[in-house]
């Protein structure tokens, strides 16, 4: 996708499964990413909530709150030109009543721009999918491990329980979901659901069959410290880069090397 080419809608997003184009998504949380993320022809950014532990140092996504994914929405949005912006409903935002959710997914779509909200949810959460469904704001659900339920599940684990995985996303997409994403699934499990579903299935850990495929941006440029999990592949070793870039400014003040003449005004 070029900077001309016409900006990815939701029902372009669906379409893409019946034409056997595989999806794109990238997570941004801020301006100068996600542009250049944009750029580099993404189909979809999702504001995760991972921005509570990439962004924000917490060892869960549970402290993000709405104030917060609303405000690094805002900064994504104002970058993004063509990419389909999806934003997180964070930890509490939505769990307590279909109610809460609408007004709060209504906040973020009027207040960021973005096209479409995820929560964390299948069977459990359609009646919430269908509230949003029928105010007319897209929704993705997110099954399979969810990273909001890391207490219940006991940490970060692949989840195997394929009656329990395949009900979640038939009752998502039933719901009115216009995609869901699975998240640490065996590969066997995913291609099942991709196949079962009409709508798009997105993949993290989830194998090569899913309809589309996302990252942790953070993650696949090789800048979070010591996470390197095996459905994680680095494109980039961006931390490495950025130490050493930061090594030899450091270096070169200390000795006067910069700034030089070339870097002087006169
Ligand atoms: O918050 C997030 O970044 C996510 C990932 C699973 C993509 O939901």
């Amino acid at each position: 996708m070029t900077k001309s080419a016409p900006a990815m809608t939701v029902p372009n997003f669906v379409k893409a499964k019946s034409e056997g184009r595989k999806l794109t998504m990238l997570t941004a949380y801020d301006f100068t990413w996600a542009g250049l993320f944009d750029a580099a022809g993404v189909d979809s950014i999702l504001v995760g909530d991972s921005l509570g532990m990439v962004i924000q140092g917490h060892s869960t996504t549970l402290p993000v709150t709405l104030d917060e994914i609303i405000y690094h929405a805002k900064c994504v949005t104002r970058a993004v030109r063509q990419a389909l912006v999806i934003v997180d409903m964070p930890f509490m935002s939505f769990q307590v009543s279909p109610a809460q959710a609408v007004e709060n997914a209504g906040r973020i779509l009027k207040e960021t721009g973005a096209a479409a909200v995820k929560l964390e949810g299948g069977e459990n959460q359609a009646r919430t999918i269908t509230a949003l469904a029928e105010a007319d704001i897209p929704v993705m659900a997110h099954v399979g491990l969810k990273p909001q339920s890391v207490h219940k599940f006991g940490g970060m684990k692949v989840q195997r329980d394929e009656y329990r995985l395949l009900a979640d996303a038939r009752a998502a997409q039933e719901a009115g979901a216009f995609g869901v994403l699975l998240e640490l699934v065996p590969r066997d499990i995913a291609a099942q659901i991709t196949r079962d579903l009409h709508v798009p299935t997105i993949g993290i850990g989830a194998g090569p069959d899913c309809d589309g495929q996302v990252l942790v941006s953070y993650d696949m440029l090789g800048l979070t410290d010591g996470f390197h999990p095996k459905f994680v592949k680095h494109f980039a070793e961006l931390r490495a880069e950025a130490t050493r870039a930061a090594q030899q400014y450091v270096a070169e003040v200390r000795s006067g090397a910069f700034p030089d003449d070339a870097h002087s005004h006169r």
